[in-house]
């Protein structure tokens, strides 16, 4: 008899066979005809893993006659199914790649559905507006604590109260960071120290695009500090709260465009040419070296803070949000393709993957578009650019926080 028979899914499995989860959460197959069991799909040929608690609203208990059953309070539903097999990951036992979960069309709920994020604490930059927003909202809404991290206090009170709306038993809460001042910067993590011992998920969203010349009040280019010195400074700050964690990770929101930077070469990397003056400032030059710098911060990271899983990722092309705020003929292009561009809910969900795919952990250092794994630029991975970039970066830092007595504090790894 043939059992594999013709089957549109990879995942399906063949009449016959069950799946099943062990008491660890190691998947594995009983064939009811052969009367085995094995460890790899039938079909795909993959382990899958289940792990974390039940979903909301289940509880295991002991039968009667001494079985494991599974039991659905809301729904009234027993069953010998662990229902956290629903939402097995494939586990990645050598280099081999796993299959693609979600593409561009999945929204952030649906990357969340199923998992219970209660317990965890996410904190999100730019988590006000847009596809922060949207990545806060649906972190919230499946239990995880979530700190917005925003410069404006009433606009991230509307934000939560949206949240707050759709289901009243979410927890959020505000933490006041501006990251156009380092001095808020390291206020906002002595903040967060003081209120939370854990951080399991820090995600750098927070980006301008295109503004005016403007410089901060440290004296740097806004674009340069708010999408990358800042949130690297913010990171190095929440360290041990990270350390506190199980599980940490780190997502850091870049964009396509880091493949048009201008910086190539270590001699790029002088705090003229990372901050630039007036004259030699070209908005769209500022945000692609921005975002490749986020790369470059998320390739050292990850060789530096090896107990982290660090991911940078791309949310989607031209995605409607207040990010085009700085140019009424950005602002118009944004609108004319936003029928044929991801919604906010869709570029949240690789955002939301990277944060919590299990299948993820320990990748560190990997790029992700359309909630899938691939290759940066070239120059993103260049260790000669990446170390440079941090230690230019540190110095930077150093050379404002000096001014302002603050330098026995830092604690650069
Ligand atoms: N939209 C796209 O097509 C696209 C494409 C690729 C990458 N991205 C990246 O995605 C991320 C989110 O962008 P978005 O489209 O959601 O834009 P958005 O709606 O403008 O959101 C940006 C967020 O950053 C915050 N922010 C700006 N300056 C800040 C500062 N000085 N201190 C603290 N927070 C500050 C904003 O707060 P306020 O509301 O107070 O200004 C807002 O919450 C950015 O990193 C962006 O580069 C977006």
């Amino acid at each position: 008899m043939n059992y594999l028979e013709e089957s549109d899914s990879e995942d399906e499995l063949p009449p016959g066979w069950e799946e099943r989860v062990t008491l660890d959460g190691n998947v594995y197959y009983a064939n009811h005809y052969k009367q085995a069991t094995q460890w790899i799909h039938p079909r795909s040929g993959r382990k899958k893993i289940v792990s974390g608690d039940l979903p909301a609203d289940w509880e295991k208990q002991i039968s009667d006659d001494g079985k494991i059953i599974y039991i659905n309070h809301t729904n009234n539903i027993t069953t010998y199914t662990d229902p956290r097999l629903a939402f097995a990951s494939e586990y990645m036992e050598t280099s081999q790649p796993t299959r693609q979960r979600f593409d561009g069309s999945s929204t952030a709920m649906s990357v969340l559905h199923g998992q219970d994020l209660r317990g965890k604490y996410a904190l999100i930059t730019g988590a006000n507006s847009g596809i922060g927003f949207e990545t806060a909202r649906s972190l919230a809404l499946h239990g995880c604590t979530v700190i917005l991290a925003c410069r404006d206090i009433k606009k991230a009170k509307d934000a939560i109260k949206k949240i707050k709306n759709e289901n009243n038993t979410t927890i959020c809460e505000i933490l006041e960071c501006d990251l156009s001042s380092l001095n808020s910067v390291k206020n906002a993590a002595d903040n967060f120290k003081y209120r939370f011992k854990t951080l399991d998920i820090l995600i750098l969203n927070a980006g301008v695009f295109y503004p005016p010349y403007t410089l901060t009040v440290d004296g740097y280019e806004l674009t340069y500090q708010v999408n990358y010195l800042s949130q690297f400074y913010l990171t190095l700050l929440l360290d041990h709260p990270l350390r506190n964690s199980d599980k940490p990770r780190i997502v850091i929101v870049s964009s396509e465009s880091h493949r048009f930077s201008s910086i190539t070469s270590v001699d790029d990397l002088q705090q003229f040419k990372l901050s630039p003056t007036a004259s030699n400032y070209w908005p769209m030059s500022a945000y692609n070296n921005s975002k490749h710098m986020n790369l470059l911060f998320c390739h050292e990271l990850s060789r530096r803070w090896q107990h982290i899983t660090v991911l940078c990722c791309h949310p989607g092309n031209l995605v409607y949000s207040n990010i085009a705020r700085y140019s009424w003929l950005l602002k118009l292009l944004f609108l004319i393709v936003k029928p044929f561009t991801k919604s906010l809910q869709q570029a949240a969900s690789t955002s939301v993957y990277c944060a919590t795919a299990q299948e993820l952990e320990g990748n560190s250092g990997l790029y992700f578009n359309n909630c899938h794994q691939c290759d940066p630029s070239n120059y993103a991975l260049d260790n000669l650019l990446s170390t440079k970039l941090w230690t230019i970066s540190q110095e930077m830092i150093l050379n404002i926080m000096k001014k302002d007595k603050y330098t026995n504090e830092l604690d650069f790894n």
